[in-house]
């Protein structure tokens, strides 16, 4: 099979290595990884099965490369290409550029066991940091802004500088967390706020996500267990609770993903929240921070052993609050074990 990636996990996936400038091209049994002269001596030292080729030119690099092993077919994903990238390979070549959606994501979406123990990792800092995360925000977190919260929780996943986040933490108080994915505003954290937060981070390249809400009492911590004032907000927790445990629990392989998300769905419309919870289940995790399988309403895909994705139902009141909790699963022996 021949194949050429753009995107830098897709490369990273297949050669251990990935830079900002950089093509790789698997032409049946031999690889290039072409990239330009500031990555010389890294590439040299770390790319894996495959020739590594300098030129400050890519795309001049990756047509002679194509003409050379007389290649005729090519699969490429649109989703990695610019149209200006794609255009300097496919208009100085007579080569038939086959287009495929999610080609990389597709190889990726079962985990090795080595992929599996690294997700496992960052899942568990990912815990931890939380953890280290609810002890800042008591020391030091009340009075403070969403903006400080959210840089200061920057700092704390990241271990300062020792990982890569995931995404940009989302730090929510209140209404605000009606947003799934709220930008912070200048609203401060008090006593008796609701409070959002989802997080993660890289280790080894591999992403963690995690979702907590809170009640803001002078020692919270970031525990699934959590009682609120609001009654109203306490049936909305309990409910978003309940879906994400029922999910987790009778989610097996062999199962469509579609039929995971009802395990959330359910219960939600069943408590009267439907038209609150806004989006599907969760998403595949690994490199990407969003890859398959994706836990949807509409999604035809089986869940099968060796997937890792993330259970995250949500109720989002307009104006009120929001609530989401969310781990990663890995499937293991049918079942879906939390991370
Ligand atoms: N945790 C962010 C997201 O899944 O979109
Ligand atoms: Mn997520």
């Amino acid at each position: 099979m021949n194949y050429m990636l753009k995107d830098e996990n897709a490369m990273y996936y297949e050669c251990g290595y990935s830079c900002d400038n950089a093509l790789y091209l698997r032409l049946g049994s031999e690889a290039f990884f072409i990239t330009d002269s500031r990555y010389t001596i890294d590439a040299s030292e770390n790319v894996k099965n495959a020739n590594v080729m300098i030129n400050g030119d890519l795309y001049a690099e990756a047509v002679n490369l194509l003409k050379k092993n007389k290649i005729k077919k090519i699969i490429f994903d649109p989703k990695e290409w610019t149209v200006a990238g794609f255009e300097k390979m496919s208009t100085k070549s007579k080569v038939s550029f086959q287009p495929e959606l999610d080609f990389s994501h597709k190889k990726r979406i079962i985990k090795s066991d080595e992929e599996l123990k690294i997700l496992s990792k960052a899942a568990k800092l990912g815990a931890k940091a939380f953890k280290a995360l609810a002890k800042e925000f008591n020391k030091q977190g009340l009075g403070e802004s969403e903006y400080k919260l959210t840089h200061r929780a920057k700092g704390i996943l990241g271990d300062f500088g020792k990982y890569a986040l995931s995404f940009e933490p989302i730090v929510a108080i209140n209404k605000n967390a009606a947003k799934p994915h709220a930008m912070p505003s200048k609203s401060k954290l008090s006593l008796g706020d609701l409070l959002l937060v989802d997080a993660g981070l890289k280790y080894k390249r591999y992403c963690s996500d995690r979702t907590r809400t809170v009640y803001v009492d002078d020692n919270f911590s970031f525990n699934t267990k959590v009682k609120y004032k609001s009654k109203k907000i306490q049936k909305a927790y309990d409910t978003v609770l309940k879906a994400h445990d029922n999910a987790i629990i009778k989610a097996k392989s062999g199962m469509k993903a579609k039929k995971v998300d009802a395990l959330t769905r359910d219960i939600i419309e069943r408590a009267g929240f439907g038209k609150y919870y806004v989006h599907s289940t969760g998403h595949g995790v690994g490199l990407d921070i969003h890859e398959m399988p994706y836990i949807s309403s509409k999604s035809e895909t089986i869940i099968e052993d060796g997937m890792v994705y993330t259970v995250e139902p949500g109720i989002y009141i307009p104006n009120e609050f929001g609530i989401r909790i969310e781990d990663m699963v890995a499937m293991v022996d049918g079942k879906a074990k939390v991370l």
